[in-house]
């Protein structure tokens, strides 16, 4: 039996307008306090999408079978709509790097087995939905109006198959950087983010909740990010729960190769680009997690970053773990270099590659 949630009808301008109308920005702005009150919404049926439409930001009427709440077919995205501070663009907001977002997005959908969406309708929508929250991008440095596309089963229907009906949307809340100061990571000696084979390297719902558990001990000692190894040896630095990680070593940037338990970051991708106009070396190798910690403890002059959209780049400025170890790192200047490069192509104040800013 299928029946799924009907299409909310489009609203007109007017009344989206007046959802708007007298809304402050939040301060500090912080990660989704403020929900934009409009979202861009699309069910796919019959074989077929279609076009998103803007509509309040509404409860989703869902049955208590709906296949996404009970088997896990849901993915999204995150990403980020920044106000031009630069000169050169002639837009009052710039995207950053939309199409990887939608080709990422379309990549977790097929591992999931849920229906590709048009890149350009995906782009499109996002272009649609910012265009009319554009009095939501803050204008700090480093704030911006987060994106979050997702997918999920919508078809109510509890067999142990893939939904045929599917909800697209795409909510929105202006936010500060995730971190804004450096942060504390916890080396995870004992769960699994990813095993080789399964959803590691897309942006499945469940990866997170799957992190939870593990998380618990992370805030009891006040630390801010897991740092995974791999599942099979538990030696090789993988990612954070929400951010690639890169460390330095010298002259040298180091990031784990992708693989099918890395999550492609867009970030961690601009990096590797943007890295070597800083006279850095690049190098995308396993990092064993002893190697590492040894460096540290022997005082070498090493570095440890995250870098993820809602994060951007953040200093570790301590590693620690469940055996008591606490390792400081004091240097934190080639992440902080890249953090502000980064900012500045965002804001549209450095010039980038093609692509990577997208006025809206
Ligand atoms: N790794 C994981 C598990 C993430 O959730 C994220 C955030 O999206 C990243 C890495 C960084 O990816 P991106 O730079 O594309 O945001
Ligand atoms: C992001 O950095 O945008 C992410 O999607 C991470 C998320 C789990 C908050």
């Amino acid at each position: 039996m299928t029946m799924t949630p009907s299409s909310p009808s489009p609203a007109l301008p007017d009344e989206l307008a007046a959802r708007l109308d007298g809304i402050e920005l939040p301060d500090p702005l912080g990660f989704s306090r403020l929900m934009a009150p409009v979202m861009s919404v699309a069910y796919y049926r019959d074989g077929a999408w279609e076009t998103p439409r803007l509509t309040g930001l509404d409860p989703l009427p869902l049955a208590p079978h709906t296949q996404a709440l009970h088997y896990g077919q849901a993915i999204f995205e995150g990403m980020k709509a920044y106000r031009n501070l630069g000169d050169d663009l002639d837009a009052p907001t710039l995207l950053f790097r939309p199409y990887e977002h939608a080709r990422r997005f379309n990549r977790s959908a097929a591992r999931l087995g849920m229906p590709e969406l048009d890149e350009q309708v995906f782009v499109t929508a996002l272009e649609e939905l910012v265009g009319t929250l554009e009095r939501l991008v803050p204008s700090r440095q480093g704030q911006s109006l987060y994106l979050r596309p997702t997918m999920f089963g919508a078809t109510a229907d509890l067999s142990v198959v893939p939904s045929t009906e599917f909800c697209f949307l795409i909510c929105a809340t202006p936010s500060d950087a995730f971190f804004t100061t450096p942060i504390s990571a916890w080396i995870e000696r004992h769960y699994s983010r990813a095993g080789a084979g399964g959803t590691g390297n897309v942006k499945a719902a469940g990866n997170y909740a799957a992190s939870f558990a593990a998380a618990a001990p992370l805030r009891e000692n006040g630390f801010h990010q897991l740092l995974w190894l791999d599942a099979v040896e538990h030696r090789y630095v993988e990612e954070f729960t929400a951010m690639n990680v890169f460390t330095r070593r010298g002259d040298v940037l180091v990031t784990p190769p992708l693989s099918d338990t890395i999550l492609a970051g867009i970030t961690r991708d601009s990096l590797l680009a943007l890295g070597p106009s800083f006279g850095l070396k690049m190098e995308e190798r396993p990092i064993d997690i002893h190697e590492l910690t040894d460096a540290v403890a022997a005082g070498e002059d090493v570095e440890v970053f995250g870098c993820g959209t809602g994060a951007v780049v953040a200093p570790v400025e301590l590693l620690g773990d469940e055996t008591g170890l606490r390792l400081p790192l004091p240097d934190r200047s080639v992440a902080l270099d890249l953090r502000g490069r980064l900012l500045d192509i965002q804001h549209g104040i450095s010039a980038a590659p093609d692509g990577w800013q997208w006025p809206v």
